[in-house]
């Protein structure tokens, strides 16, 4: 037999099966990094607390994909070019226009992203020119597309947008048909901030896989969308509002996680593959939440969330699982009156910064991801006719 013969290569040494790949390298990357244990979180070496206090959602997309921050001059002309790109196709309008009114925001968002590759897909991924279409493109249609569903399932059509209002205020102008208020609009702008990138998370992963056969960048920002909707991921924003709904009242927040821990059920919004204490994004965003909360009235159920938070320190914290970065982000949407279905379709669409950056990084080394399994199936089994199974 082969393996006996001399000829024959030695067997390989597999490196140990991690459900989940959980500490296992995927990629090198230099767009993001994490600590944690120190709970730092940086995008191109600047903190994301920088970031917030500094910048705006577009600078910090253009600083993750192009790697430098910009200029004044390039900021100008990247936030015009974007301004240009809103609109979207009426064939696209159209389309959204046969959706079903009840299916999920993230389904229509992932259809309309993909369905862009059909208007635009060249495949010119040699051309930087294309490159650089390709990222304005989606950075400017996703959040139109996501306000245009808003509208056209309550059985309006959509608006276009305000060429005079900033990425974030125009945003929550097509979805609200109202001017928002500047501190709603800088508060949103920083949530876009807070989500736009986050190294090899699930969507990313799935964009770098999708990215790495060289298909087009629409489909790369399709199928990280349709990886973000899941609950474990980006569908927890959503999925925490339910929970303190359920919970009610501060009083029952023992008793419900007492319950909850008894019957090994997952708190949404809590814990991180990657962080051990609180997640930097939930401590921003807490703060963001108190900000809006000053301005436009409190909210009783971010008592019960702190509750909630206080409580679950003591029973989760010696396991290092402490709020994530969707805890608060409800919190804060729902008092910008956001719909709970749209959170997830918002995260993608500050998401989509940091998928065109791992998209652009990924082609810059391109190898087909194509990780190998460990086979747990049957061998060496005979045939069994039909009649006779
Ligand atoms: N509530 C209660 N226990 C938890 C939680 C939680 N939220 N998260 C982890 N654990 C426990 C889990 O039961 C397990 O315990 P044991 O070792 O006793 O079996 C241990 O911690 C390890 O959990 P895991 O599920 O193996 O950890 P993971 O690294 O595979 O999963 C996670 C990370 C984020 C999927 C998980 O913490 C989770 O399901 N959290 C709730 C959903 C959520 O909030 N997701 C948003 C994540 S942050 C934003 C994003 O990625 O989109």
């Amino acid at each position: 037999m082969a393996v006996d013969s001399p000829l024959a290569p030695a067997p390989v040494e597999r490196p140990p099966f991690r459900p989940g790949l959980e500490g296992v390298p995927a990629t090198q990357s230099a767009i993001c990094d994490i600590d944690g244990l120190k709970g730092l979180l940086t995008y191109r070496g600047y903190t994301v607390d920088d970031l917030v206090a500094q910048s705006s959602f577009l600078e910090t997309a253009y600083l993750l994909i192009w790697g430098e921050l910009p200029t004044a001059a390039q900021l100008k002309e990247f936030e015009h070019e974007v301004q240009m790109h809103r609109r979207v196709s009426f064939r696209i309008r159209d389309m959204m226009k046969s959706f079903p009114s009840q299916g999920h925001p993230m389904d229509a968002l992932q259809a309309s992203a993909a369905s862009l590759g059909l208007f635009y897909s060249r495949r010119a991924l040699d051309n930087p020119e294309y490159i650089v279409s390709a990222v304005v493109r989606l950075l400017a249609k996703i959040p139109t597309m996501v306000a245009a569903f808003q509208l056209i399932r309550k059985g309006q059509d959509p608006i276009q947008p305000r060429d005079d209002l900033p990425y974030a205020a125009n945003f929550l102008y097509m979805l609200t048909e109202r001017e928002p208020d500047p501190l709603a609009a800088r508060i949103f702008d920083a949530c876009l901030i807070l989500h736009a990138e986050h190294s090899l998370n699930a969507s990313t992963f799935s964009a770098r896989v999708t990215a790495s056969t060289l298909t087009d960048p629409y489909a790369v920002v399709a199928s990280a969308v349709g990886t973000l909707a899941g609950p474990l991921h980006g569908g927890a924003n959503e999925d925490v509002l339910t929970m303190l709904e359920e919970i009610g009242s501060e009083d029952r927040v023992e008793a419900w996680l007492e319950r909850a821990i008894a019957e090994k059920q997952k708190i949404m919004g809590f814990g991180h593959r990657e962080y051990k204490v609180k997640d930097p994004r939930a401590v921003i965003l807490q703060k963001l939440a108190e900000q809006l909360f000053d301005q436009f009235g409190h909210d009783p159920l971010y008592d019960l969330a702190r509750k909630l938070e206080a409580v679950a320190a003591e029973r989760l914290g010696p396991k290092g699982i402490y709020p994530n970065v969707d805890f608060y982000s409800g919190l804060v949407y729902r008092k910008l009156g956001i719909p709970e279905d749209l959170f997830t379709p918002i995260f993608a669409i500050a998401r989509t910064a940091g998928w065109l950056a791992h998209w652009k990084e990924q082609l810059g080394a391109n190898r087909i991801y194509r990780p190998s399994q460990i086979y747990t199936g049957a061998a060496g089994r005979d045939w069994m006719p039909l009649q006779a199974r």
